[in-house]
């Protein structure tokens, strides 16, 4: 069992999915990528986090993210599964299911937690960059469903903090003021942050969001 953390490169594999073979690397190439967990097929918070996933499709997309699920069932069964998902929640899953029958990427990726449960993952999330680093991690338990806004709401974050020295506020969604890095001074965001910020505090800076127009 390995444990990944943030800052870690996401381990290569191939897996046999629901859309056939792949090699996780080839099949992000230098895409964004997001690998969650599911507990298990025909069941009924999966059914609604898949359909929500496949219901983003656009919005990942425009965010150039590749979406793969994962669960520990058989290749006959996600697509099976899949006939269902797309019937109640009104949509088509399109993006790929590891068949992950031998545990082999559950384990690689610490996505059973025994003490959770013996045999099924839990709701793993990783977001990889297109470099392959892990930039974040979420877990959560197989009662709760993940919420997907949330998942596009950090990956904005990520993109426009790996081009711009800024962070984001509790809360923050795109389009609103973010926070200057307080490695940057004063005089270096005057030049950084053309649009100017407001100094709440010395370490407390805010200035529109760069990428905005
Ligand atoms: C569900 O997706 O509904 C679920 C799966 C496994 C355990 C509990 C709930």
């Amino acid at each position: 069992m390995s444990t990944l953390k943030l800052g870690d490169t996401a381990p290569n594999f191939d897996a046999e999915t629901s859309i056939g073979k792949i090699n996780f690397y080839d099949y992000l190439g230098d895409s964004w990528g997001i690998l969650f967990s599911h507990p298990a097929d025909f069941t009924p918070v999966c059914t609604t986090e898949l359909g929500a996933a496949a219901k983003y499709k656009d919005e990942f997309e425009k965010r150039n993210v590749k979406m793969i699920a994962l669960s520990v069932d058989g290749v006959e069964s996600h697509k099976e599964w899949i006939k269902d998902i797309n019937e109640t929640q009104h949509t088509k899953v399109d993006f790929p299911i590891i068949a992950d029958e031998n545990k082999k990427i559950s384990k690689l990726y610490d996505m059973i937690h025994p003490k959770a449960d013996n045999t099924l993952t839990v709701r793993s999330v990783y977001v990889i960059a297109p470099n392959k680093t892990i930039m974040l991690t979420i877990t959560y338990p197989a009662s709760t469903g993940r919420n997907f806004d949330e998942l596009l709401r950090v990956i904005d974050s990520l993109q426009l903090t790996a081009d711009h020295k800024v962070s984001t506020p509790a809360n923050w969604k795109k389009g609103e003021d973010v926070v200057i890095s307080p490695s940057i001074s004063n005089e270096e965001a005057k030049k950084m942050f053309p649009k100017g910020f407001k100094e709440v505090k010395p370490y407390l800076r805010l200035t529109p969001e760069p990428d905005m127009k």
